[in-house]
């Protein structure tokens, strides 16, 4: 899923019978032709420092009939795919980002706008509604990440926002599902900045929950709330938290971008949601110290209906010599077990793509242990990418 005019997904189907399972055998590729080129990844500020993604954002939501529906942004579109939800009933939203919308508003010149548009089941456009944070423009993703989804008869978004004072930051919003305006005296209100700032976000919805905690937000903070005052020279700590302030851990943090963990993925299950992403499991030191910390691996970790973490935090990998990113969780009940089970993927050193099948405390559930599937399978940078499909058994990107 590069630059390029086709654009493949994959769906791993998790239904075997326990002798000789293999997960290469279980991925089946399918390949879409797209109209236009995709537009490039650009860059931003990932695990510590500025890299460049291999291609703007893909968004797989499942639909009716184990189907997928693709969010991709093409070369020959104004804007950019930034958030997608896929509706029962065909319809979808999508939270789009215009780059070169500029408007003048009390003599600033305001950059960048960021929008909803729901598409009906025959692909009409059924509205726009242009979101409005005050005093903040959606001017560039070099800094920051977006994210949409959908419960309780709205929509949730986040995503990056700078402020006219040059203050990069996020906004975490509702919008009525009705016409995509913004849902003023709500939790988070008109304006409500998120984790100061986000660098990486994840957004989910658990239907199984009571409303008020059912709306997941986790972001990476480079920053804040860790960080206490503004000595960043000696104070500066990042760290990964949920609604802003329920941490799950410090990281490496530099209050300058630079912050040494990404998310990642989340899938409810129940009750909780079980969350990878890659970090370092050195402990993260105050202050702008450099990458002192500096290997990556994948952490597993359950989150409860407090939106606390629940139990102890479970390395899946522990390379000091590898690099790991771009991980990605999918819950699925085996058939032949009835057996709830996870999906879990990361990325080895940007190359080599990795699955393995694990239980709701983190643990490996085959003999097979981990896979490489680098032959079969292809993810993007930092995609939230595995999803379950409409009938509950697989996987998919
Ligand atoms: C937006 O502006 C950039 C920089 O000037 C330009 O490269 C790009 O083609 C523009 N995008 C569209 C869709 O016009
Ligand atoms: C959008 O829909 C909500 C609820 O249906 C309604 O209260 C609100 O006035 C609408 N906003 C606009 C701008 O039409
Ligand atoms: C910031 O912290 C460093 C190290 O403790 C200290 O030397 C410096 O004076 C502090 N700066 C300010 C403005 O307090
Ligand atoms: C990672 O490996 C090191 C060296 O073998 C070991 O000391 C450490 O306990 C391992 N950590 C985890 C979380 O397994
Ligand atoms: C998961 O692994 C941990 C650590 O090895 C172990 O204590 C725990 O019992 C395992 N859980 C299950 C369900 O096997």
């Amino acid at each position: 899923m590069y630059a390029c005019t086709i654009l493949m997904y994959i769906v791993v189907c998790v239904r075997h019978n326990a002798s000789a399972f293999s997960i290469n055998n279980a991925i089946s590729m399918n390949t879409i032709n797209l109209p236009a080129a995709m537009k490039s990844g650009g860059d931003s500020y990932r695990i510590f420092g500025s890299d460049r993604f291999n291609a703007a954002r893909v968004y797989t939501e499942p639909i009716a009939g184990d189907n997928v529906l693709v969010g991709w942004s093409g070369s020959n579109n104004v804007a950019y795919v930034r958030g997608l939800v896929a509706h029962d009933d065909g319809s979808y939203p999508v939270l789009l980002w215009d780059e070169n919308y500029s408007e003048q508003i009390n003599s600033i010149r305001v950059d960048g706008a960021i929008y909803t548009r729901l598409v009906s089941s025959t692909g009409g456009v059924v509205w726009n509604s242009l979101i409005n944070i005050p005093n903040s423009m959606p001017n560039t993703f070099i800094v920051g990440d977006s994210r949409m989804t959908y419960g309780d008869g709205k929509y949730a978004a986040s995503f990056h926002v700078q402020t006219f004072e040059g203050v990069d930051s996020d906004a975490y919003i509702y919008l009525h599902s009705t016409n995509g305006s913004q849902i003023a005296n709500t939790e988070s209100g008109d304006l409500n900045f998120g984790c100061s700032r986000s660098m990486s976000i994840l957004l989910n919805y658990n239907p199984s929950l009571t409303v008020s905690e059912a709306f997941l937000p986790v972001c990476v903070t480079d920053c804040y709330p860790g960080t206490q005052g503004s000595n960043f020279s000696s104070k500066a700590i990042g760290g990964i938290y949920i609604n802003k302030e329920n941490r799950v851990i410090d990281v490496a943090g530099e209050c300058s971008g630079n912050v040494g963990a990404e998310l990642g993925g989340v899938a409810p299950d129940g009750q909780y949601w079980r969350m990878v992403f890659n970090s370092h499991q050195a402990e993260a030191p105050f202050g702008q110290t450099g990458y002192v910390t500096g290997n990556q691996d994948i952490e597993f970790v359950s989150i409860d209906n407090t939106r606390n973490i629940d139990g102890p935090v479970v390395w899946l990998t522990n390379t000091t010599d590898i690099q790991e990113s771009d991980a990605g969780i999918a819950r699925f009940i085996e058939p032949a077990t009835n057996t709830v089970k996870f999906l879990v993927g990361w990325v080895e050193d940007d190359v080599f793509f990795k699955l393995g099948l694990y239980s709701s405390d983190g643990n490996l559930t085959e003999s097979e242990g981990i896979e490489d599937v680098t032959q079969s399978a292809a993810w993007g940078n930092r995609d939230d990418p595995f999803r379950t499909l409409s009938s509950g058994g697989c996987g998919v990107d």
